[in-house]
């Protein structure tokens, strides 16, 4: 009888703990910086739009926004100085004339490189925007340009300081509620949220791993997200990450989930169809016009750059 009784003792157990998560869960309230945004699929320009010009830079979000991206995505690093810059390589060298790493410059160094140096539309047959003052922006530049336009920031270096710095920059500026910030570091994150509570987030990697698992256990409804987006790839490693059903569950759970990096039309349609509420893309006007709100990128030929 004994042994019966504690046969019984774990499952029994687990049935209690399961019973008692789905009493008490509660799904993510909508921030404010999505509610602002209403019930549409969202165009969000990856980097600024990476694929339509230099990424990361004034000029680019300048662009994006002008086309009608609904929000910027953007990339953070510190300067040796310690300020914020949005560049998404830890080096330089693939978007600059520069060499080495970012936070081995100060940002006057950082801010004299040519960040348009390296874009080619052609394979590297021209570069259209090589010596035209494109350059590194600090995160405060793009805060005081963009102050009503929302934001995907993604913190890219842990430990360095780096969440207080944004947490600081946001509040400063008045646009705490302009912005889902993202990492692929898990503790940058709960950094962050710790000193920034409110600010929206979307899910780290462990967070995603728990989404994906209790998707597939049937028991998603038992999740209490901390975070408001989730940000995921079609795929990850080969295997296929954005199923409807965790598309289903993610929404269930109040996450307003976002594809990355949706680049032509038949995927973006594909995401659609499964249940994405935003496409994170290097295009923004493949994307617009997929979802009839074109954009015409020949009128902006004489759009105004923001000079350096
Ligand atoms: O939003 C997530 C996406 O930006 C991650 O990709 O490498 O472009 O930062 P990456
Ligand atoms: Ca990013």
């Amino acid at each position: 009888m004994l042994r019966f009784a504690r046969f019984l003792l774990a499952p029994l157990l687990l049935i209690a703990i399961a019973l008692l998560l789905s009493l008490t869960s509660r799904p993510a309230e909508r921030p404010a910086v999505l509610a602002a945004l209403g019930d549409r699929p969202l165009v969000i320009a990856h980097r600024g739009g990476r694929g339509l010009w230099p990424e990361n830079s004034l000029f680019a979000f300048e662009r994006a926004s002008a086309l009608g991206a609904d929000m910027l995505e953007m990339d953070l690093h510190l300067s040796s100085d310690g300020e914020l810059v949005v560049i998404h390589d830890a080096t330089l060298e693939r978007t600059t004339n520069g060499q080495g790493p970012v936070a081995a410059l100060s940002l006057e160094q950082l801010q004299a490189l040519d960040a348009g140096y390296r874009w080619s539309a052609d394979g590297g047959e021209s570069y259209p925007y090589r010596g035209q003052g494109i350059r590194i922006p600090t995160f405060a530049e793009v805060l005081q340009h963009f102050p009503d336009t929302p934001k995907v920031v993604e913190i890219k270096v842990a430990d360095a300081g780096l969440e207080e710095r944004l947490c600081e920059a946001l509040t400063r500026s008045g646009q705490r509620d302009r912005v889902i910030v993202g990492s692929f570091h898990e503790r940058s994150l709960k950094l962050f949220r710790q000193s920034c509570p409110g600010v929206a987030t979307s899910a780290g990697p462990a967070s995603v791993r728990l989404l994906v698992a209790l998707d597939w256990l049937g028991l998603g409804s038992l999740l209490s997200p901390s975070y408001q987006a989730l940000q995921i790839p079609e795929r990850h490693n080969g295997l296929a990450i954005a199923s409807a059903s965790l598309l289903r569950t993610a929404s269930g759970r109040g996450l307003n989930v976002q594809l990355w990096t949706i680049n032509e039309q038949p995927a973006m349609r594909r995401v659609l169809d499964l249940g994405a509420n935003a496409l994170i893309t290097d295009y923004p006007d493949r994307a617009l016009q997929l979802l009839g709100r074109s954009t015409q990128i020949g009128a902006l030929s004489n759009y105004p750059a923001l000079t350096p």
